[in-house]
C-alpha cells in the first residue's frame, strides 16, 4: 500500500511550496490488536486544521511527528475487524490516513448511516454537506441564542467568513434559509460571485483592503462590513479569526452573537499579528461569543443528518464538491485549499475501484 508522509513541518514557503510531503510505500498493516479496525480509505477531504497538524500541535488528534502519515478526515470500508460493533464491508468515517489502509481503534470510528456500499456516490458527502463541514455548520448556527435568531417581525443579520469555503458557504445558505439577511466574507471577486450565486444578500471581499504587507486592514474592512450590513450585525459564523474577526466587532450590534468554528488565519503561527485590537467591543456591546468542534460527536451526525437531508432535498441548500483523484495528488489538494482556491469542499479520491462522483 502506499501513504503520504510529512517528510518536516512546512515553513513559511507552504502553501507555494508543497516541497514537505513523501508517497511512500508501506506493507498493509497486520497484527491488529482488540477492538481496532483496518479501514481501506475510498476518499478524504482536505481540512484547514491539517495545517495545525502540520505544525507539531497537539490538538483533538494525536501529535503529527514528522515521517508520519497524515491524517485526513476520511471515510472508507472496514476490510478487517477486531471489534464487535464493526464487521468486514461497514462503511465508516473518521479521522483516517492519506493512505490506501490505515489501522483505527473501532471507538474512534463512526460507522455511517444511510448509504450501504463505497459505489454509492453519496458515499464522500460524508465529508461534506452530511460530515464535517455541513452538521458543523448546522450544529454551530443551532447555539445562537433566540434573540439573535430573525422573526417576521424582527430581520437579523448574520455574517459568515470563508463564505465560499465548504462549511461558510453551508452556515451562509442555512442562514438565508431561516430569514437572516446574510453576508459573506471572502478573498476575491470570483469568490464574491459565487457567494452571491448562493442567495447571500451582500459579499465583502477582504482583499479590497490589502496593506502593503499584504496584510488585512481591518478598519477598511469594517468599513465595508458597515456598507454591507446597514443595520449592523445581530450574529457572526467565523471561520477565519484574526483581521476578519476583529474587523467584525465595531459592526456588531448590541448582545450580538459569535459562533467560533475556524481560525483559518492563526493556522500559520509564523505570522505573529497582534490579536485582536477591537476586544473591547466585546465588553461595551456585551458581545457573546461560543466555540463548536465536530470531533468526536458521533451522535451529531445522526441527529442533524435528517434536518440536513431535508435541507439538501428541499434545495434549501446547495452543496459543492471539488473532486481530486489519487493519493498522489492529495498535495495539489493541500496547496488549493491553503491558497484559499477552493469553492466548496475538496475530496481526494484514493480508491481506483470507485469512479469519481460527478454533482
Ligand atoms: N470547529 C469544528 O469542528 C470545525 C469543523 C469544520 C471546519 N472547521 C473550521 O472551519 C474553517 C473552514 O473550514 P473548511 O473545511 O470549510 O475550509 P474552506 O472554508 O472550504 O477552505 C478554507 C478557506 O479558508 C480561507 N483561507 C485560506 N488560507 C487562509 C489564511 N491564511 N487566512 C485566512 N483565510 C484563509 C480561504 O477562503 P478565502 O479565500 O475566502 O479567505 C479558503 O478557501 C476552518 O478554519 C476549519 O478549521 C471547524
Amino acid at each position: 500500500m502506499r501513504g503520504v508522509t510529512l517528510r518536516r513541518y512546512p515553513d513559511e514557503s507552504f502553501p507555494k511550496n508543497i516541497d514537505f510531503f513523501d508517497l511512500k510505500d508501506f506493507p498493509i498493516p497486520t497484527n491488529l490488536k482488540e477492538n481496532d479496525l483496518l479501514i481501506k480509505v475510498c476518499y478524504v477531504s482536505i481540512d484547514p486544521v491539517m495545517r495545525v497538524w502540520f505544525s507539531g500541535a497537539k490538538t483533538y488528534i494525536d501529535t503529527v511527528h514528522q515521517g508520519q502519515i497524515i491524517p485526513a478526515f476520511g471515510c472508507g470500508v472496514v476490510a478487517e475487524s477486531k471489534s464487535k460493533r464493526f464487521t468486514k464491508g461497514d462503511l465508516v468515517l473518521g479521522a483516517l490516513d492519506c493512505a490506501d489502509y490505515c489501522v483505527r481503534s473501532a471507538n474512534a470510528i463512526f460507522k455511517l448511516p444511510a448509504v450501504k456500499s463505497k459505489h454509492d456516490p453519496n458515499l464522500p458527502l460524508f465529508l461534506s454537506v452530511y460530515g464535517v463541514t455541513g452538521i458543523t455548520a448546522l450544529k454551530g448556527l443551532h447555539q445562537i441564542p433566540k434573540e439573535n435568531l430573525p422573526t417576521k417581525e424582527s430581520k437579523k443579520t448574520l455574517v459568515v467568513s470563508s463564505a465560499a469555503g465548504s462549511t461558510g458557504s453551508f452556515a451562509l445558505q442555512i442562514g438565508k434559509h431561516w430569514g437572516y439577511r446574510t453576508v459573506g466574507i471572502v478573498s476575491s471577486r470570483d469568490k464574491k460571485d459565487f457567494v452571491l450565486s448562493l442567495g447571500a444578500d451582500a459579499c465583502v471581499c477582504y482583499n479590497d483592503t490589502l496593506d502593503s504587507n499584504g496584510i488585512v486592514d481591518t478598519d477598511k474592512l469594517t468599513k465595508l462590513i458597515k456598507q454591507a450590513a446597514p443595520e449592523g450585525v445581530d450574529a457572526m459564523y467565523d471561520n477565519s479569526g484574526e483581521e476578519v474577526l476583529d474587523a467584525i466587532l465595531p459592526a456588531m450590534n448590541k448582545g450580538a452573537f459569535i459562533v467560533l468554528c475556524g481560525a483559518t488565519a492563526t493556522y500559520y503561527t509564523w505570522k505573529n499579528r497582534g490579536g485582536l485590537k477591537n476586544l473591547a467591543h466585546f465588553i461595551t456591546k456585551q458581545i457573546k461569543a461560543e466555540g463548536i468542534l465536530y470531533f468526536g460527536q458521533k451522535n451529531a451526525i445522526i441527529e442533524s443528518f435528517k434536518e440536513m437531508n431535508e435541507l439538501v432535498t428541499g434545495k434549501h441548500i446547495q452543496h459543492k464538491e471539488e473532486f481530486i483523484n489519487g493519493l498522489e495528488n492529495v498535495t495539489i489538494g493541500l496547496q488549493k485549499v491553503f491558497m484559499g482556491k477552493n469553492l466548496g469542499r475538496v475530496i481526494v479520491k484514493l480508491d481506483n475501484e470507485v469512479p469519481l462522483p460527478k454533482f
